[in-house]
């Protein structure tokens, strides 16, 4: 059986987040969406709503799971017995990055990467723009899911007002 994990911060998860999810399921045995925990980066949702959200999204895959992790992806990959991780490649400007860490990875525990194009149509999304966009009330409805378009602007909304409270 072949386990992979799909790491991330899916800080909301995207369509181009799920588009490799459903192509990754379809090749392997098991996929599991990995959270990866940084304490030092500010998120808009916690582990738990991420978790939440990623699972409702992707519940018509039996295959996937979803886990979260606070340490180095090597060692969930060494503690849950997986010797793949599976990412997408968006373009040039993420390569020198992806391939630093797809080295790091191999040397530091020999786990491979495999990369996967990201479909044209999702070349240019990121979670990060997502939550620009969003925050300046612009339509982001073709880059999320409807649940997880919810949660964003009732979460915007939230911080905002809470914004104007200070
Ligand atoms: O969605 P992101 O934020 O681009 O995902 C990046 C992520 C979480 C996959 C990456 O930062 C990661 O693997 N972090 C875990 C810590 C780690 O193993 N770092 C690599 C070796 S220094």
């Amino acid at each position: 059986m072949k386990r992979v994990v799909c790491p991330g911060s899916f800080d909301p998860i995207t369509f181009g987040h799920l588009d490799i999810i459903k192509r990754a399921s379809s090749i392997f045995d098991e996929i599991v969406i990995a959270v990866l925990v940084n304490q030092t980066k500010q998120k808009l949702f916690t582990v738990d709503e991420r978790i939440e959200m990623i699972g409702e999204v992707t519940a018509q895959y039996k295959n996937v799971k979803v886990a979260s992790w606070s340490g180095l992806l090597v060692d969930y990959c060494k503690a849950n017995d997986i010797s793949m991780i599976v990412k997408g490649l968006r373009a040039v400007t993420d390569f020198d990055y992806e391939l630093q860490m797809s080295q790091i990875n191999l040397q530091l525990q020999g786990v491979e990467t495999l990369f996967m194009s990201t479909a044209p149509a999702h070349s240019f999304l990121s979670s990060s723009l997502v939550k620009e966009i969003a925050s300046y009330g612009g339509d982001v409805s073709s880059y999320i899911p409807e649940p997880i378009l919810k949660r964003l602007k009732a979460r915007l909304a939230a911080n905002s007002a809470g914004n104007n409270l200070n």
